[in-house]
């Protein structure tokens, strides 16, 4: 990076007259733990602190946020969890002492306060964006710091931040010449809990799909190729038709609303046979590549080398005073489909992992760590992410932050394909929170409002004195408050002004010191309803368990031929 600076200076001086500004250069921070293959200091970073939520409060009311990730799978997960809501029982002994002491006594607490106008003008000013509209992070990868270079190449071998988040009105992605970059911004309702902006942070979810994906069977981009492509992922996630603007399914070469002639369709049409398999066919050269059999489609999975990209962002104030997201990002998380596993191979690994965990010495579960690919989740995902160094600016995760990714991304039976927002679309493109209306669960029941009757308080931890205020008499629900969420979710999502600009300090509190490892929720106070050490009577007092979150009609359990609904 220096010497690139050096050699643009020397080039600029040699060919222009007036002197161009360029950025000084920032010195990289030390990366805490370093990419490489350094032993863990906590081997059960893929449990996080949700799992140290206490359940039983005074008075005998039990709580029971664990509903929300822990629940009944439907195939190709077959982490069929449900029952991990009743007991701390099947928790490994070196992790019933509580490893996520930030949120026992969370940084905040003993941090200098920074003063609104300071927290604010921090979180405006993005790190993503170089002051010249460059990505930062691509421009530091490109010249690769020695203290990033995990396996000692010299290279880069992960992602490489590309997104612009410059949007049309189909929610695609557009660099500044007017190109696409692939990725297509999806709206979606936020998981209950840790994800809502209230809890912490606003997050937006970008999606990408193979090139395969994105061109004709020529092989030139085709955004109208691309869009239909998009469409019936989303049949095969959601497991459901999806209407799409006409399209002559002879050109295509595809039966697309699978009626059995080539005509005009009007909708995807959703089908699932024994083990995922399908009639269902991609098109464009994705649909070429399949019938040669180098493109495999399945129910309930993405297609091979999908990318997510979500940014986890801090909380800015709109002149109004209302939350909305900042230009500045906590992190940056990546997920990418590196390997295709069919339901049988997906339904063996869940088996042999269970053996695996069961026979380690210390009950862990191992994840690969592929260093600047990140880690491998064992279902065909590689999972990365990109973090806020000390200094404000974004730099990779180490392994055992990035171990963190693992367990809510395959491990749990809340995910489709190790994924959570996609089957939670509204949308495609940006979506204001305002005016959102609550997402139903499949059995008809609201979904928020549900978890927050489950919960008995706004977030895992019982220490969202906001909500609770709003919504609860000492842990009972107020059925009127709660009714007023299901037109507009915002209710219930946005802090106040004052409670946004504590949530980014208690984020930024953490940053200062890089104690991620230690835990990176942000907290305003000690958790009084947060276990230290897990109970030894291993009972959560939760007695049956229950469906969630988005609930189901019929159970699956682990039967792979199942066929849902
Ligand atoms: C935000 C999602 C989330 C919530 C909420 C949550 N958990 Fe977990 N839990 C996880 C993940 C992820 C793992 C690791 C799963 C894996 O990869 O093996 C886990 C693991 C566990 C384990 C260890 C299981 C094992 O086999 O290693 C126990 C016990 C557990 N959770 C209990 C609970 C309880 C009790 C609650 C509610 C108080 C709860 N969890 C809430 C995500 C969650
Ligand atoms: C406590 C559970 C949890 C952990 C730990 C976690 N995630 Fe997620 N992740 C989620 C949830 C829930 C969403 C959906 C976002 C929302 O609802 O706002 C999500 C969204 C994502 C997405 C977008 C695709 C999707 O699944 O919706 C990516 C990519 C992602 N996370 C990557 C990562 C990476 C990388 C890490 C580690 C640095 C990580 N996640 C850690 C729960 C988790």
């Amino acid at each position: 990076m220096r010497r690139s600076m050096g050699v643009l200076l020397l080039a600029l001086a040699s060919c222009r007259t007036t002197p161009a500004k360029v950025e000084p250069v920032r010195p990289v921070a030390a990366v805490p733990g370093g990419m490489g293959d350094v032993p863990l200091g906590n081997r059960f970073a893929y449990i996080p602190g949700q799992c140290y939520a206490k359940t039983r409060a005074v008075g005998g009311l039990v709580h029971n946020p664990c509903f929300a990730c822990h629940t009944w799978s439907e195939p190709p997960n077959f982490a069929d969890d449900a029952e991990q809501q009743l007991t701390w029982g099947t928790l490994p002994k070196g992790a019933a002492a509580n490893p996520w002491r930030n949120l026992l006594a969370p940084p905040v607490a003993h941090a200098p306060r920074r003063s609104d106008e300071e927290i604010l003008a921090f979180v405006r000013a993005s790190n993503y964006f170089g002051s010249d509209g460059e990505i930062e992070l691509a421009r530091v990868l490109a010249h690769l710091p020695p203290a990033w270079d995990g396996e000692g190449d010299g290279k880069w071998g992960g992602y490489i931040p590309d997104a612009r988040y410059h949007f049309d009105d189909r929610g695609f992605d557009h660099r500044s010449d007017g190109e696409y970059t692939g990725w297509r911004a999806l709206a979606y309702a936020p998981f209950p809990g840790a994800f809502w902006p209230t809890n912490g942070s606003f997050g937006d979810v970008l999606v990408r799909l193979a090139p395969a994906m994105r061109e004709d069977r020529a092989g030139h981009f085709d955004p109208k190729i691309y869009e239909v492509n998009f469409a019936i992922v989303e049949a095969l996630l959601t497991r459901a038709d999806v209407a799409i603007d006409p399209v002559d399914e002879r050109s295509l070469g595809a039966d697309l609303d699978l009626d059995g002639t080539l005509g005009t369709a009007k909708k995807i049409a959703f089908e699932q046979g024994p083990a995922g398999t399908t009639r269902m066919r991609y098109v464009g050269r994705a649909g070429d590549e399949s019938a040669a059999g180098r493109f495999p489609i399945g129910a309930g999975l993405f297609p091979i080398d999908t990318e997510f990209l979500h940014s986890v962002r801090y909380l800015d104030l709109a002149t109004d005073g209302t939350p909305k997201m900042a230009a500045r990002m906590k992190e940056l998380r990546y997920a990418k489909k590196a390997r295709w596993l069919s339901w049988d191979d997906l339904k063996a690994k869940a088996a042999a992992e269970l053996v695996e965990a069961q026979e380690s010495a210390d009950g862990a579960r191992n994840f690969v760590w592929q260093f600047d690919r990140g880690v491998y989740n064992g279902q065909g995902w590689l999972l990365q992410g990109f973090i806020e160094a000390a200094d404000g600016s974004l730099r990779p995760q180490s392994h055992e932050e990035t171990a963190y990714c693992a367990g809510c991304h395959g491990g749990i039976g809340a995910t489709s394909d190790s994924v959570f927002s996609f089957v939670r679309k509204v949308g495609w493109g940006t979506r204001d929170i305002k005016g959102l209306a609550e997402p139903r669960r499949r059995d008809g029941r609201p979904e928020y409002q549900t978890w927050l009757r489950e919960t008995g308080a706004g977030d895992d931890y019982r220490a969202n004195d906001e909500l609770a205020k709003r919504f609860f008499d000492a842990g009972a629900p107020r059925a009127a408050s709660l009714g007023a969420i299901a037109s507009d979710v915002s209710r219930l999502l946005l802090p106040s002004a004052t409670r946004a600009l504590d949530l980014d300090r208690a984020w930024k509190a953490i940053a200062d010191e890089q104690s991620y490892t230690r835990g990176r929720d942000p907290v305003l106070a000690a958790g009084a309803e947060i276990y230290a050490q897990v109970p030894p009577e291993e009972k959560t007092g939760v007695v049956a368990p229950v469906e969630g979150p988005r609930g189901r009609t019929v159970r699956h359990r682990t039967d792979a031929s199942a066929t849902p609904r």
